[in-house]
């Protein structure tokens, strides 16, 4: 299901609409956001700026991240993947090194897979080797996902959350 013009990026101004479309989307469906899509769409350089920040200079307790967009569907914004360089005691237990999503709208077609496979290979560039993954017990289509592109269940984790965390390990060389 691959689509063939799909690819990982930085966040630019050239895909600047369709994201703001896209948080919309995640509003409707989380109720809040981190950026509100009319400040990004007036404060766009600031939002790139914090971006870089997270990636050189994170607040303090906070692992360095990157951040990737992946643009398909005729050059649209369709989901994003985080990248944590390392693991501290919290992403240790809730988040590990990759966190993804696809905007609502273009789900069920395989960009889940898709934005999880790119962002393991951009994790190798990285030099991360072994990649922990984990997703809510109940998610069943990440933890179908993360199987998927070879995570191995390390355990379930009570993160006093309402739901168990799983942790799976992907490890260095496959
Ligand atoms: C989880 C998420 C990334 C899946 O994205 P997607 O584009 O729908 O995933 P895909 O189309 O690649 O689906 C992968 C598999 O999961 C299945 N699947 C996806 N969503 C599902 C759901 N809600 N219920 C059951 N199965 C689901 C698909 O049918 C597919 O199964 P298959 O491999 O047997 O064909 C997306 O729902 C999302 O962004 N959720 C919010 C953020 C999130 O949970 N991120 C993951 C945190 S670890």
């Amino acid at each position: 299901m691959r689509q063939p013009d799909a690819f990982l990026t930085r966040p630019h101004e050239r895909w600047k609409d369709s994201y703001i479309d896209a948080v919309y989307e995640y509003i409707r469906e989380k109720g809040a956001v981190n950026w509100h899509p009319e400040i990004l769409r007036k404060r766009f350089g600031e939002y790139l700026k914090v971006v870089e920040q997270m990636e050189r200079d994170p607040l303090a307790g906070m692992a360095p991240s990157s951040l990737f967009w992946l643009i398909a569907d005729g050059r649209a914004y369709i989901g994003d993947v985080e990248l944590r360089h390392h693991l501290n005691d919290s992403l240790e237990r809730f988040g590990g090194h990759i966190g993804y999503k696809i905007r609502p709208s273009f789900r069920r077609r395989g960009y889940g897979a898709l934005i999880c496979r790119l962002g393991i290979r951009k994790a190798r560039l990285l030099g991360i080797g072994d990649i922990l993954i984990t997703c809510d017990d109940d998610n069943i289509g990440s933890a179908k996902i993360i199987e998927a592109n070879g995570g191995v269940l390390q355990d379930l984790i009570d993160n006093k959350r309402g739901v168990l965390t799983r942790r799976y390990w992907i490890r260095a060389g496959e």
